[in-house]
């Protein structure tokens, strides 16, 4: 077998700029067996052409429990019965449910209201008498979180307590903490379908509860294999609980690092800050190369192998992790010259970031939606905008699925 590569020993070098980790793989080739720096073993995909073409790979699958692979994920199983954990024709089925939902065209109608959001947190965050602020908390965080969660109907007063699960499980700080996260949040969402299941209101998750009783009020049984779900348009009990898990963790840890790290690239190059403000034409392809240049994936979720897969001329065995780096992808510069170069006017489309495949980002409308609408803002209300210089290095959150600062101090004129 490969020899494998210990990112682990790469440190917190690694986690703070990891793309000249993943250009030195790519250079040897696409496919490596490595050990995560949690210390499980799987095999890294890096470059464009491998990450998408595996992306999109109907060998590797993505329900854990039909592989047999409970070791990963069993401590997840409340939350687990979710569209991004399921292969088809349960993952056809689940995404069915929501897709028109967040289709370009309805997602637009909430324009009125994110820019809404947007001006209010805004307004707070610039009431700051000494003009500083940690970007993150004050805005970057908020928005998507009151956005997604708006619209699947989580109370204000839970948001909080929610934001904490929600951040242990996409970058735990340790096994203990992130299953007692995962129980409290199926915990609270069982709870709050019961309450929109006595009193619906005009929000998502209570249209997903009338849906799930339409089938006589699911019950959640499982043959263990992820599957087997109540009908063609049905959602079982544990179906509902990890479809809003799903579309509540994924509608804001991303978001938020597109704000932090998409600011944070755009601060720090005043030549594109410069060029943006000039002309908010360029706005869109900003959003993108902010996107492309540091995303707020690092690596897809979890595949794994049924039998030997031959990926990109590796044949990796029989029950394996595979990760797929996007952010190696999106620095290939064999896609994209000048890859480590930050430049709003470069044409960034063809990124990964939002995935490929039948799994391709259902959320991508919005993100893009929330992230154009918070940097105009952001430019125009915050003159002279900038890092704050005082603020020393940036800690970075932990693991290999999400990328983005803890926090990220500004400060404006
Ligand atoms: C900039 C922000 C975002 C980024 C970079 C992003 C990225 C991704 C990626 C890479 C995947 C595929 C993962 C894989 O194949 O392993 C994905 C899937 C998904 N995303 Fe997003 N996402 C973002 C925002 C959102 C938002 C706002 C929502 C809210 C609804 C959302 C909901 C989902 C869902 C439900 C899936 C699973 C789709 C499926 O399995 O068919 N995402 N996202």
């Amino acid at each position: 077998m490969a020899d494998i590569v210990d990112l682990g020993a790469y440190g917190e070098d690694f986690t703070a700029d990891p793309y000249p980790y993943y250009a030195a793989l790519r250079a040897r080739g696409p496919v490596h067996r490595v050990r995560l720096p949690d210390g499980r073993e799987a095999w890294l995909v890096v470059g464009h052409d491998a990450a998408r073409a595996a992306l999109a790979d109907p060998r590797l699958a993505k329900d854990w429990r039909a592989t047999g692979m409970w070791e990963v994920r069993e401590e997840q199983a409340p939350l687990s019965s979710n569209m991004l954990e399921l292969d088809p024709p349960h993952h056809t089925r689940l995404r069915k449910l929501v897709a028109r939902e967040f289709t370009a065209h309805r997602i637009e109608a909430l324009r009125p209201r994110v820019q809404q959001i947007t001006d209010g947190l805004l307004d707070a965050m610039l009431a700051a008498p000494d003009n500083r602020a940690d970007l993150v908390e004050a805005f970057a965080f908020p928005l998507p979180l009151i956005v997604i969660c708006e619209l699947l109907g989580v109370p204000d007063m839970d948001r909080a307590e929610f934001r904490g699960w929600s951040n242990e499980m996409v970058a735990p700080t340790g096994q203990e903490a992130a299953q007692a996260a995962v129980r409290a949040m199926a915990g609270y969402l069982d709870g709050l379908i019961e309450s929109k299941r006595r009193e619906p209101g005009d929000d998502l998750l209570s249209a997903l509860v009338h849906t799930a009783d339409g089938s006589g009020h699911g019950d959640g049984s499982r043959d263990g294999s992820g599957g087997g779900g109540p009908g063609p348009d049905r959602l079982s009990r544990q179906e509902l609980i990890g479809m809003a898990a799903l579309l509540l963790v994924a509608g804001h840890e991303t978001t938020v690092n597109l704000i932090a790290n998409g600011m944070r690239a755009l601060l720090d190059h005043p030549d594109q800050l410069a060029a943006l403000r000039a002309d908010f034409g360029l706005l869109e392809g900003a959003v993108e190369e902010m996107l492309r240049y540091d995303g707020p994936v690092e690596a897809a979720t979890w595949r794994f192998t049924d039998g030997p897969v031959d990926i990109a001329g590796t044949v990796v065995p029989d029950r394996q992790f595979v990760l797929i780096s996007l952010a190696s992808a999106d620095r290939d510069p064999g896609r994209f010259p000048a890859p480590d170069r930050f430049d709003i006017t470069r044409d960034a489309r063809g990124h990964v970031v939002f995935g490929h495949g039948i799994h391709y980002c259902l959320g991508a409308p919005l993100a893009r939606l929330e992230g154009r609408i918070a940097v105009r803002a952001l430019l125009e209300r915050c003159p002279g905008l900038a890092l704050d210089p005082d603020a020393g290095a940036l800690s970075w959150r932990t693991g290999m699925l999400v990328r983005g600062p803890r926090r990220l101090p500004v400060r404006w004129d």
